[in-house]
This record gives C-alpha cells, sequence and structure tokens, in this order.
C-alpha cells in the first residue's frame, strides 16, 4: 500500500519542519519516501515560483485569476510526473509541503476567488491523485508572522543570496494583511470540517518533538491500515471544529 500525505497551514505554522521530521523517520523506518514542496520540485514548478517571487515591481504582481492558474500548473506537473509515478511503488509514501488545499485557503478563501471554480481547477490540476491524509498545523496569524520575523533575525546574514531572494519574493503572501491570513487560517479550519476522515488537526504551539510524535503515530497506524477516522480524537490531536480556547477568546474579545 502506498499513502500519500500533505502538511498545510499558515505562514509559519512549522510544516516544513514536520515534513522533514517524518520524511527522516520514514526513510529510518525503511520506506522509499519522497518529500516534495509547492510551488517547486519540478523544473516547471521551479520556473513558476521564481516567476511568483518577481513580484517586487507593481508592473511583475500577477492578477488573483493569474495565480490561481500558475500554483495549479505546477500542481498538474507534480502529481502527473513525480507524485503518482512514485506512488506506484509499492509501500512508497509521499509527502507534500502544501497541495491543493493551500490554493482553496490562499486563493479561495485568501483571495476571494469562488470557491466552486478553486475545485474545478483543482480537480484539473491533481487529476485524481489526492492526499490520504493532511495534517492541518494551526496557528494564529499574530503567532505564525511573529515566528517569521524571529526567524529572520535570527538568520540574517547566514543565507545566500538565492536563499535571501527566494524569501523577499514570497513576502508578497506574508505581507498581505492580517485579515487575509485569517481567512486563509478560517478556510483552512472549514476544509478540515468538511473532511474530517482525511484533515488531522494540530495545535501548532506545542512543541516540535510532541508534534512530530503525533504526526508519526497517525502515519504509521495508516501504513498499518488502522487509521483513526478523524472520529476517535487521538492524542495529541485537536478535535475537528474546535478552535484551540485562546483564540476563541481572542475572536471573542475582538467582537
Ligand atoms: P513558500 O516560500 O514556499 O513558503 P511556505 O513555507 O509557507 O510554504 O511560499 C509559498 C507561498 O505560496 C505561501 O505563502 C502560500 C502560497 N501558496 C498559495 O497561495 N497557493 C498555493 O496553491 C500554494 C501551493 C502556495
Amino acid at each position: 500500500m502506498s499513502l500519500f500525505v500533505s502538511f498545510e497551514g499558515g505562514e509559519g505554522s512549522g510544516k516544513s519542519t514536520q515534513a522533514k521530521l517524518l520524511r527522516d523517520r520514514l526513510s529510518e523506518a525503511g520506506h522509499p519516501v519522497l518529500l516534495v514542496h509547492e510551488p517547486g520540485t519540478t523544473p516547471l514548478g521551479l520556473y513558476l515560483r521564481e516567476r511568483l517571487k518577481r513580484q517586487t515591481r507593481q508592473e511583475d504582481i500577477i492578477s488573483p485569476s493569474a495565480e490561481l492558474f500558475l500554483f495549479a500548473a505546477a500542481r498538474a506537473e507534480l502529481a502527473a510526473k513525480v507524485i503518482k509515478p512514485f506512488l506506484a511503488r509499492r509501500g512508497a509514501v509521499v509527502l507534500s509541503d502544501r497541495y491543493m488545499d493551500s490554493t482553496t485557503a490562499y486563493q479561495g478563501h485568501g483571495r476571494r476567488i469562488d470557491l466552486s471554480k478553486i475545485q474545478v481547477v483543482n480537480e484539473l490540476a491533481t487529476q485524481g491523485t489526492v492526499p490520504d491524509l493532511t495534517f492541518l498545523l494551526d496557528l494564529s496569524p499574530e503567532d505564525g508572522l511573529a515566528r517569521i520575523r524571529a526567524k529572520l533575525t535570527l538568520e540574517q546574514g547566514k543565507e545566500t543570496a538565492h536563499q535571501r531572494q527566494d524569501r523577499e519574493g514570497m513576502r508578497r503572501f506574508e505581507e498581505e494583511t492580517l485579515a487575509f491570513h485569517r481567512r486563509v487560517r478560517d478556510g483552512y479550519l472549514k476544509l478540515a470540517q468538511q473532511e474530517p476522515v482525511r484533515w488531522r488537526l494540530l495545535d501548532a504551539t506545542r512543541p516540535v518533538d510532541d508534534l512530530a510524535a503525533v504526526v508519526w503515530a497517525e502515519v504509521e497506524a495508516h501504513l498499518r491500515r488502522e487509521p483513526s477516522g478523524g472520529e476517535d480524537v487521538q492524542p495529541g490531536l485537536m478535535p475537528i471544529g474546535e478552535r484551540p480556547p485562546d483564540d476563541a477568546a481572542k475572536k471573542t474579545r475582538k467582537g
């Protein structure tokens, strides 16, 4: 049996860290494992990533629907040429750092493109190559953006010119308004509610190792064909449909 796992979440939620830790653990356990990152990985994906980043001048800013198609084009190439063939191998596990749900959350809920149209585009791009399991690293945008800023200060001077260019280009999303990031977060939570069997909700404020242990337990259960099914919540997972208490309080305070 093969397994396709995606990691989703807002800026600074730590999904790339969890994806890498899971990749290492799976590979130590002897599974053929492939980690991909969206947008990127294929030559077309990397080309589109470069273009998406080059939006520093006003005239370079890509329109919302063109942006939707660029992410979809990168995904179509990745799904057909990389993910699907790899999953055909026995016992293979593909991990994707962002996938189709990023488009629903960012272009759909964030940029407010009609969700039924997003669904059609996602279906065209993935051609049925969809995750069996999706981890949502849920974090308030305030905390996520603060983490990114702290990380930047820490890493200042250590990154290569290319890494800096990549980071600065992708700031287009980080620099969106808080309202945009709140829509993205709420969009993710809605997606999890709609498909509780596929999604696992994680409180991204918890320590990295605790989160990695929960992720590993879920993935192992899937590999043994004993997924928790989303209804009986395993220790460490948040019940889907419930917002972490702190944020619920903050939201009420703000009205
Ligand atoms: P990236 O530098 O890869 O950051 P991250 O670590 O957050 O994945 O930037 C990817 C950005 O692209 C991120 O802000 C989310 C956005 N994005 C979309 O808007 N739609 C999509 O379909 C995907 C895959 C990403």
